[in-house]
């Protein structure tokens, strides 16, 4: 039994699974916030909340996180980190993909939304009559379910918009009231889900956090120790696409100070507080240390949720499941899904989205089922690969995992290089080629 007082467990429970070191020193803040979740679940004592934590896993955590993250945030937040993007990084971004016409936005810890719908704004302003042309993906990740409910609601009040006037809240909102809510247009640009941003350092990260263009993590790390702070910075380079840009909030750029990572950005940056980094010229390879997090769950293409019923072809039910999936309503997303399944036994995408959702309720061993249903339908399937290797790797099976990472790699470098992978989110093949490289050396072996 655990002698430590019941406060104590908390702390490092939480500072272990969220990283918030925040709350070192901080256990009357702690304790109230875990006493919101004591009276939900009418519990008394915190020895008894820490017990119930320690058992009931993530559906109490997600709750826990809830109420200890905290999600301060509005629109256009740092007009010069704005500035910066709008004169100089997005248009030069634009410039150096107009041959592919790709972009890759990454927002971690995004709140409400306000930060990467901001992004959203502005790409859709600067592409102008060519967004058409172009595949935008900007991903909105945050470890708060409340957040992520926000942020798919799109509805805001006047002070999250306390930094644009009157006609740019026209131009970008419809009033509903005392609120406004975000035109679809803008919406339709970003896709959220839940991840924890500890996964790069306790784990190899999933595929998709690969090859950005521009991460923004700002106001995240500054709850985090300054040694995970670094960390996690230095991980969030290898995330980038060999001329991609990240930003920090002012705070995080003094804690990562780490003079490996820092290479001067480009001059006409606002330089009082570092915000743009390129990454490493050599990047550091993964190191694998076992993983103590579940898996993130994974989606894509976020509009609003839709109907379970009737979706007539393949593509539009595999919208309708990512809809789902991106909307939090992971239930109906399986229903879905079996229903599908049932209908169409031998499509292979249909079975990796099954897995997919197995990995998020923690189904670790239908998840691996599923996918190798699909891979028997598909051996060619390489991101089915991919994440097979992963969910071995994540349960300890080495070697298992390496002969799939071995697989995946081979098919990643057979395929044409700039061509976009099936169900990657627009990773190309030479992307996941540059990954599995990483990850299969991180474990000992070359790919
Ligand atoms: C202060 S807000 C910052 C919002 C926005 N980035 C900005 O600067 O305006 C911090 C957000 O980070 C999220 N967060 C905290 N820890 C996280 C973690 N480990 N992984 C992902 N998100 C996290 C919180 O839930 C919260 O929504």
């Amino acid at each position: 039994m655990n002698q430590l007082p019941a406060i104590d467990r908390l702390k490092d429970l939480v500072i272990q699974r969220t990283g918030h070191h925040y709350y070192a020193d901080k256990d009357k803040l702690l304790y109230e916030r875990a006493r919101e979740r004591m009276h939900a679940r009418g519990i008394t004592t915190l020895d008894d909340y820490v017990g119930d934590l320690e058992r009931l896993g993530s559906q109490e955590w997600r709750a826990l996180e809830d109420a200890i993250t905290v999600g301060e945030t509005y629109f256009f937040r740092y007009p010069d980190h704005f500035a910066a993007l709008r004169n100089d990084v997005l248009p030069r971004l634009i410039e150096a993909r107009r041959d592919v016409h790709s972009l890759r936005i990454w927002s971690i810890g995004c709140s409400n939304g306000a930060e990467p719908y901001s992004v959203a704004i502005l790409v859709r302003e600067l592409l102008g009559d060519q967004f058409e042309d172009w595949r935008v993906s900007i991903t909105g990740g945050d470890i708060s379910d409340k957040a992520l409910s926000a942020a798919r609601g799109a509805r805001y009040n006047a002070w999250a918009l306390r930094t644009m006037g009157p006609e740019d809240r026209a131009k970008y909102f419809d009033r509903d009231g005392a609120h406004w809510v975000l035109k679809r247009e803008f919406r339709s640009m970003v896709r959220f889900e839940r991840q924890n941003i500890l996964a790069l350092l306790s784990t190899m990260p999933p595929l998709e956090w690969t090859a950005f263009d521009l991460i923004l993590c700002r106001n995240v790390l500054i709850y985090f120790s300054p040694q995970q702070a670094v960390e996690t910075t230095s991980a969030l380079t290898r995330c980038l696409a060999p001329d991609g840009v990240l930003f920090l909030g002012h705070a995080e750029a003094t804690l990562a100070v780490e003079p490996a990572l820092w290479q001067s950005g480009p001059s006409r940056l606002p330089t009082e507080f570092v915000q743009a980094l390129y990454p490493p010229v050599t990047p550091q390879p993964w190191t694998y240390t076992p993983p103590v997090l579940p898996p993130m769950p994974h989606s894509s293409y976020a509009v609003s949720p839709t109907q379970e019923a009737g979706p007539a072809s393949v593509d539009e039910s595999m919208a309708a499941l990512q809809q789902l999936a991106d909307a939090g309503e992971y239930e109906q997303a399986e229903r879905l899904c079996a229903k599908l399944i049932a209908h169409d036994p031998t499509s292979a995408r249909l079975h990796y989205y099954d897995a997919i959702l197995r990995q998020v309720s923690d189904d670790v061993v239908g998840a691996e089922a599923a996918l190798r249903r699909a891979l028997y339908l598909d051996r060619n399937f390489v991101v089915a690969h991919h994440r097979l290797g992963m969910l071995l790797l994540a349960s300890g099976r080495v070697n298992d995992a390496r002969r799939e990472l071995l697989v995946a790699s081979r098919l990643a470098q057979a395929a044409s290089a700039a061509e976009p992978l099936p169900e990657a989110q627009g990773v190309s093949a030479a992307d996941l080629y540059q990954v599995l490289r990483d990850q299969l050396n991180a474990i000992g072996e070359a790919a």
